[in-house]
């Protein structure tokens, strides 16, 4: 947990949590997931590797992983926590480039940690584009909340966001046995296309 404290300390608006996720957490968005039929499965701010242990134990044989970190330690921390986990040290934003260096123009599913509550308006519409872009028709796209940031008007800003890019946005029961508590937004593609946003 102080790896993650430090990062905070020196980089609060990239890192947007005082503490890795809880493995109740971890579990709740795998098993959220429908990652058994899933070929290609990307993970977007993995931290620690929390998350990413979880994905690699659930990820069908075969199918194709990759974590983008933008944080360097984070990275060092998710490779040595998940030696067999590819991570790479780059944006959520270039996720189409490394589908591409994987051999794929999509994924099935995206699992995210980034801290949509610290980023402005005008980059959660950027990541979304991108996440929006790599994501087959039918794919998922799953992402986490803190309870009380949904008081914070990002947060808010970034629900209807999410709501204008997807046809489907469900939410889970809340994660209590996480610092803090949290619950998982659950979408689907479908066939939407991204409307202007006020
Ligand atoms: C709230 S932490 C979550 C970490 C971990 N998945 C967990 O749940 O414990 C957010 C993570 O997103 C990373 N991050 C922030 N902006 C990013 C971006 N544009 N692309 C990739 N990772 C990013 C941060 O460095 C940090 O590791």
């Amino acid at each position: 947990m102080h790896k993650f404290l430090k990062q905070f300390i020196t980089h609060p608006r990239k890192t947007g949590a005082v503490a890795a996720s809880s493995k109740h957490l971890a579990r709740s968005i795998v098993a959220t997931a429908n990652l058994a039929q899933a070929r290609v499965v990307v993970e977007l701010g993995p931290g620690t590797g929390v998350f990413t242990e979880k994905i690699l134990q659930h990820l069908p044989r075969g199918a194709v992983f990759f974590a983008l970190e933008l944080n360097p330690g984070f990275v060092a921390e998710t490779r040595k926590h998940c030696p067999t986990a590819t991570v790479y040290h780059d944006s959520a934003l270039h996720i189409k480039k490394y589908l591409r260096q994987h051999g794929v123009e999509h994924c099935d599913c995206i699992i995210s940690s980034l801290p949509w509550g610290v980023f402005k308006k005008s980059q959660q519409a950027e990541l979304l584009d991108a996440i929006i872009g790599a994501l087959h028709h039918n794919g998922e796209f799953l992402t986490f909340t803190y309870l009380g940031g949904l008081l914070l008007p990002s947060a808010r800003d970034f629900l209807k966001l999410l709501r204008s890019y997807f046809m489907i946005v469900r939410k889970t029961p809340v994660v209590w046995r996480n610092i803090p508590p949290a619950f998982i937004y659950h979408c689907r593609h479908g066939s939407a296309a991204p409307v202007k946003h006020r």
